[in-house]
């Protein structure tokens, strides 16, 4: 079944403890966390401070999208804070190997992404060391974009990588992602769809959620 992250960036931030709950019941998989510095991107979130303050509000693992330069120095704080995954920009600045491995030392899973200008092979010496790839489908830092098709290629480059060396890495996609384009990533191999507007302005998130799930299954995936 495809795994489905609502993005909390699109969430009443005056009541996220229960927009996390509103998410979990909704049938959400993972709760994903946009995490943005003001400086790698221009505009500005929340940080381990929040995360740790809605982290006993659920069961749902924390896929915290780290949009942030030098992510390893921060990487203990969103350890500490209760994050399952910390995915990290290939193109911010640091050490992205070392901080892979803090993140593992840790015990969390490590994710890699990278911005939709920059191309998919900036991630090859990073896929045998990773759970996740996230695909970009927007520019990081603002919800509310429109989908950028060039994700779909990326992809499936990653599929084809992890069906020939590493069955288990997650592929996740993240921007512009609706009804309509979550099922053409599905359908290239994505195995999450991480989704902000389009799951929050929905009346029924649950009915939508569940759609989603059920991408890729006529596909024997
Ligand atoms: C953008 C964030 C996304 C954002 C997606 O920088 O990484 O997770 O919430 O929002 P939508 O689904 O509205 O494009
Ligand atoms: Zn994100």
């Amino acid at each position: 079944m495809t795994k489905v992250a609502p993005s909390l960036l699109s969430a009443d931030f005056s009541k996220l403890g229960s927009e996390v709950e509103r998410i979990e019941k909704a049938g959400a998989d993972w709760a994903h966390l946009d995490v943005m510095d003001g400086m790698f991107v221009p505009n500005i979130t929340i940080g381990p401070l929040v995360i740790g303050a809605i982290r006993g509000m659920t069961d749902l693992p924390f896929d915290v999208h780290l949009m942030i330069e030098d992510p390893v120095r921060y990487a203990d704080a969103f350890a500490k804070a209760g994050a399952d995954m910390l995915t990290i920009h290939a193109e911010a600045s640091g050490d992205t190997l070392a901080a892979l491995d803090r993140i593992h030392d840790l015990g969390l899973k490590a994710g890699i992404t990278l911005n939709p200008p920059i191309p998919v092979s900036a991630l090859d010496r990073y896929l045998d060391k990773v759970d996740l790839v996230l695909i970009m489908t927007v520019q990081a830092g603002f919800g509310g974009q429109s989908f950028q098709e060039s994700g779909l290629g990326k992809i499936s480059y990653v599929r084809d990588y992890a069906e020939a060396h590493n069955p288990g890495l997650e592929i996740s996609v993240d921007g512009g992602i609706n009804r309509e384009t979550g099922k053409r990533c599905v359908d290239a191999g994505a195995t999450v769809l991480a989704a902000g507007s389009s799951l929050f302005k929905i009346r029924d998130m649950g009915s939508e959620i569940a759609l989603w799930k059920g991408f890729g299954r006529d596909a024997g995936m």
